[in-house]
């Protein structure tokens, strides 16, 4: 048996084109049942559905073999122990450095003030004012962090931005981009050299399907 692990949303949605493409039809809709393991239409292959941040570890402990997961969920997970052959090029966005429209963040990086920042992102987050040579104080929270420069927990947030939508409606504005995101392939090291059999197909099918997307006709 191979097991996959998605999250809900983004991940799962733009997931189902590739493993169409693998000849994987995921038999129930997640938003609609609320079972945890999905079936699909190859006996040998089924879905868990676990929250984002566990996706990683799932896989790392073989709990499932292989998974899809974002960049900078992988980042704060560290990656051990996960072999990550492909960017899927799927449900793409970006990390970024926000604050209040009102909050020159500028003259507070060149002075060299010490920056309150509020995220789920701790790693990144600290990695990123670290190679800036920025002071920062950590807070970190667990969803929705625009809320943190509004009500003064936080100078900056540093967040997913996709359509810039969250923050406009809060009146925040993108001042640094960090990264850019996606989503990544990952397996377990051991299933990949036991079930290799079972799961390299997934992987040509899924590196075709990328390809064949991103290569203009
Ligand atoms: C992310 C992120 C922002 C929002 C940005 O949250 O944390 O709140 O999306 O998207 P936008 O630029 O298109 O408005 P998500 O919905 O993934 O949920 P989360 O808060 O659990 O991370």
């Amino acid at each position: 048996m191979i097991t996959l692990a998605l999250s809900k949303g983004r991940i799962f949605d733009e997931t189902l084109p590739l493993l169409a493409a693998a000849g994987i039809e995921v038999l129930e809709d997640p938003e609609k049942s609320r079972k945890l393991i999905l079936p699909t239409n190859q006996p040998g292959i089924r879905v868990v559905m676990v929250r984002a941040t566990d996706v990683p570890t799932y896989v790392e402990y073989g709990g499932a073999d292989l998974g899809v997961t974002g960049k900078d969920t992988l980042i704060e997970h560290g990656g051990q122990g996960l072999y990550q052959p492909l960017d899927l090029k799927i449900a793409a966005c970006r990390m970024s450095v926000a604050v209040r429209a009102d909050f020159d963040y500028a003259s507070a990086v060149r002075q060299g003030s010490r920056l309150k920042v509020a995220t789920k992102y701790t790693a990144i987050a600290r990695e990123f004012f670290a190679s800036k040579g920025v002071h920062v104080d950590l807070i970190k929270l667990y969803g929705s962090m625009e809320l943190a420069p509004l009500t003064g927990l936080a100078d900056a947030i540093v967040d997913l931005v996709s359509t810039g939508n969250t923050l406009k409606a809060n009146q925040l504005v993108e001042v640094e981009r960090i990264m850019d995101i996606s989503s990544r392939l990952v397996i377990n090291q051991a299933a990949l050299k036991l079930k290799q059999a079972a799961i390299r197909p997934i992987i040509d099918a899924f590196s075709n399907a990328i390809e064949r997307n991103t290569v203009p006709s």
